[in-house]
């Protein structure tokens, strides 16, 4: 496709994402070859120093992101080369007429506006643009996460956004999307034949997403507060690992096939409700543990012993009412200081209808999963009943063994990407598909809302788990009452 995106405005350009994941991101675009002819970063702040200075602080960052074997001197000069900076109070409408003299001094060609800042600035800084003569038919933005807080945030957030910007010229990032594991899960699915048959509730008796992080809330504290973990992580990361997991076949790789698919898994899930919030959904808060071999401090005390209800382990149950899973239970489950990191799907099949085994009941015959691990390690493991090796004299025996897919195996020396280097990449080159369209977003923040609401309804406070453990006891409670476990 024919790009016509040629240069990037930066909001938030001296940010914490930017100088971790998007100027890095940057980096390995230009050092591929990937970036367009003439490309130029305007990195936009209130607080960024002039284009010279700022390019020291970017090298600094480069240095300290990119692991050494990949880092060269040369690219990294090429890409602080193509950085200036303006520093402009988003706040300041007038303001603005000093990006209106630095756009327009570049070429005319489409301008990539991409919002690294607090959501509540979205509307105005988008108004403004306009009203300065910024958005034409060639530009794009690009927000980030959170689109709002709730429901009616998000609506009050794309109505402003989408009065400026058409929906095709909105890219709303999940970053989980940029993952290329994460993509391959949509390869597993679609680019195979042998999963297609046994996908659904006839073979597959429950499904599970985890994503644990032994990190706590790093700093985050007085936003995470007003945030949790249902926002933070299930609102979007974990209801996105669904619908692809979930999802039907959409007609081709296409952005409308893509998100219509995945809208109406968001559509079929059942509401949470009053009478079922209770047994349905399980909300913690960790209080003080150990965690990579140190003492760590409980939430509360990380802000001086302030009192909160703020969650930070989540696990649900999910309904999702269509033909394809009536009757599967999708368990979920997100926390900050739990016992492991890794981001995992786990497929739980049902078992043989019968058993030929003398001695073993066909439920005693462990049945088969799927272990799809997205991060740290990145693997895809088929557990299969197999006969144990030797002689006995009752019959024989038998044991589950993996099917063993890795990643890192089959592809030695690859690369892991920045989630960012895809994302950015399609931004640029006009390409939707993984980013969320407008129905999403909103339709996710619904369901949400709806558990939110009962919470408070049946007054559901957080129960306390120590930190480096894997949440409240509740936790394992919501599975083991339907005979499940969870998988770690
Ligand atoms: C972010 C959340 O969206 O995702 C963070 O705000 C969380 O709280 C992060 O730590 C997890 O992302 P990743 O890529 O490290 O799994």
């Amino acid at each position: 496709m024919e790009t016509t995106i040629k240069q990037m405005i930066l909001f938030g350009g001296s940010g914490d994402l930017s100088l971790r994941m998007l100027f890095p991101s940057l980096y390995f675009l230009a050092r591929d070859g990937l970036l367009p002819n003439g490309f130029r970063i305007l990195a936009v702040s209130r607080s960024i120093s002039a284009s010279n200075d700022f390019r020291d602080t970017l090298k600094q960052a480069l240095v300290s992101q990119i692991p050494t074997e990949y880092f060269d001197a040369g690219c990294c000069e090429r890409l602080s080369s193509c950085v200036e900076t303006l520093k402009l109070d988003l706040g300041q409408r007038g303001e603005f007429v000093h990006l209106r003299n630095a756009v327009r001094k570049r070429e005319s060609a489409g301008a990539l506006y991409y919002l690294a800042t607090s959501p509540g600035l979205y509307g105005a800084t988008c108004h403004h643009l306009q009203s300065n003569g910024l958005v034409d038919d060639s530009s794009r933005v690009v927000l980030e996460k959170p689109i709002g807080y709730d429901l009616k945030t998000s609506r009050d957030i794309n109505d402003a956004v989408g009065g400026v910007f058409s929906e095709d010229a909105i890219y709303r990032v999940d970053h989980y999307l940029g993952k290329e594991t994460v993509q391959n899960l949509l390869a597993l699915r679609f680019a195979n034949i042998m999963l297609e048959p046994l996908w659904n509730r006839n073979a597959i008796e429950h499904v599970q997403i985890t994503v644990s992080e032994t990190v706590g809330v790093e700093g985050r504290w007085t936003f995470y507060n007003e945030t949790g973990a249902l926002r933070d992580m299930v609102q979007n990361h974990m209801l996105q690992l669904l619908c692809l997991v979930a999802m039907e076949a959409p007609g081709d790789m296409g952005a409308d096939a893509v998100h219509g698919e995945k809208v109406k898994v968001l559509r079929a899930l059942r509401p949470v409700e009053k009478n079922n919030v209770k047994t349905n959904t399980v909300r913690g808060q960790y209080a003080a543990g150990a965690s990579g071999g140190r003492v760590v401090p409980g939430y509360s005390e990380e802000a001086g012993g302030e009192k909160s209800e703020c969650e930070t382990f989540v696990a649900l149950r999910c309904d999702i009412d269509n033909w394809r899973w009536a009757g599967v239970p999708f368990y979920l489950r997100t926390g900050k200081r739990l016992a492991q990191r890794y981001t995992e799907v786990f497929i739980q099949f049902r078992a043989v209808p019968h058993s030929i085994y003398p001695g073993m009941t066909a439920s005693e015959l462990k049945a088969n999963s799927l272990v799809i691990r997205l991060q740290p390690e990145e693997y895809i493991r088929l557990i299969m009943m197999n006969k144990a090796p030797g002689l006995t004299a009752d019959g024989i025996r038998l044991q589950p063994l993996p099917l063993n897919l890795s990643w890192t195996d089959a592809f030695q020396g690859a690369r892991r990407r920045i989630a960012y280097e895809r994302l950015i990449l399609d931004a640029i080159q006009g390409n939707k598909t993984l980013f969320v369209r407008r129905d999403e977003v909103e339709t996710a923040w619904s369901w949400v809302d709806g558990i939110i609401d009962n919470w408070q309804a049946v007054n559901m406070v957080p129960q306390s788990y120590a930190a480096g453990t894997w949440g409240p006891s509740s936790a394992f409670a919501l599975t083991e009452r339907n005979g499940h476990t969870w998988h770690e």
